[in-house]
């Protein structure tokens, strides 16, 4: 069964538009777990535009199931995750300027550096995967990393005009995940997926976990965070 992992980052985002303390995010986790959500994800950003360390802290406190810390690779955040000790890490690549995620990390261009990262947090006891592009040459260079999973990027996926270019983005992801769950890695995927698009990936064998957010938080503002879950997970159940 593929799992669900719920990001809750955009419920900080609503509160943090007045700088007051709601909607709060643990509270969106805890809701999201009433929903039969299978984790929790949340990015603590360097600029601190929506999760803040205290609710990190708060969250790692009151989340029984699945802790996901998305972070980049840089030592600040590995202190952090050192010290909360999530059950999981993925790192992402993170520029100040942009408004969500852009594109995977370059495994090939700092594999170095990702190595000594990725050991770093294994070693103390951390699940480490690794938001990459379904792109063969990064899944390569993911594995020589020594990290456990590969998070797929969906987003040229939930980007591509219906029809042919969703086919061959959506094959790239089948691709992506085959070769993957072939050099040993547990596979994930997640970013721009929705209640509308979420099925075609969720029906890939390898695809073990969608961590999946901004959706299930617009939709939950209409209907409750419980409700959102509860109509995520029936997708990706009769998706299997
Ligand atoms: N996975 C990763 C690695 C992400 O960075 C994000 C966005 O924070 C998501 C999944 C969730 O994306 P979305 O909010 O578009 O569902």
């Amino acid at each position: 069964m593929t799992r669900l992992g719920v990001n809750i980052d955009h419920a900080a985002t609503v509160r943090e538009a007045r700088k007051t303390n709601e909607p709060d995010p643990v509270q969106a986790a805890f809701h999201a777990d009433l929903g039969g959500a299978d984790g929790i994800v949340c990015h603590l950003r360097e600029d601190r535009r929506h999760i803040q360390d205290r609710d990190l802290d708060i969250l790692r406190e009151t989340v029984t199931s699945h802790l996901n810390l998305e972070m980049a690779a840089v030592d600040a955040m590995v202190e952090v995750a050192l010290r909360v000790k999530p059950d999981m890490v993925t790192l992402v690549p993170e520029k100040r300027e942009e408004v969500t995620t852009e594109g995977g990390l370059d495994v090939r261009s700092s594999v170095g550096r990702i190595t000594t990262v990725v050991s770093t947090l294994k070693g103390a006891g951390i699940i480490v995967s690794l938001f990459i592009d379904p792109d063969m040459t990064q899944i390569k260079e993911a594995a020589r990393t020594g990290a456990d999973y590969v998070e797929l990027h969906t987003g040229c996926y939930a980007e591509a005009k219906h029809g042919v270019d969703e086919a061959i983005e959506l094959e790239k992801l089948e691709r992506g995940a085959q070769a993957a769950a072939k050099m040993g890695l547990g596979v994930s995927a997640g970013h721009g997926l929705t209640y509308h698009n979420v099925q075609a990936v969720a029906s890939i064998p390898e695809v073990e976990e969608l961590n999946i957010g901004h959706t299930i938080v617009s939709r939950a503002i209409m209907v409750g965070m419980e409700q959102a879950v509860k109509e995520m997970i029936g997708l990706i159940r009769s998706a299997e």
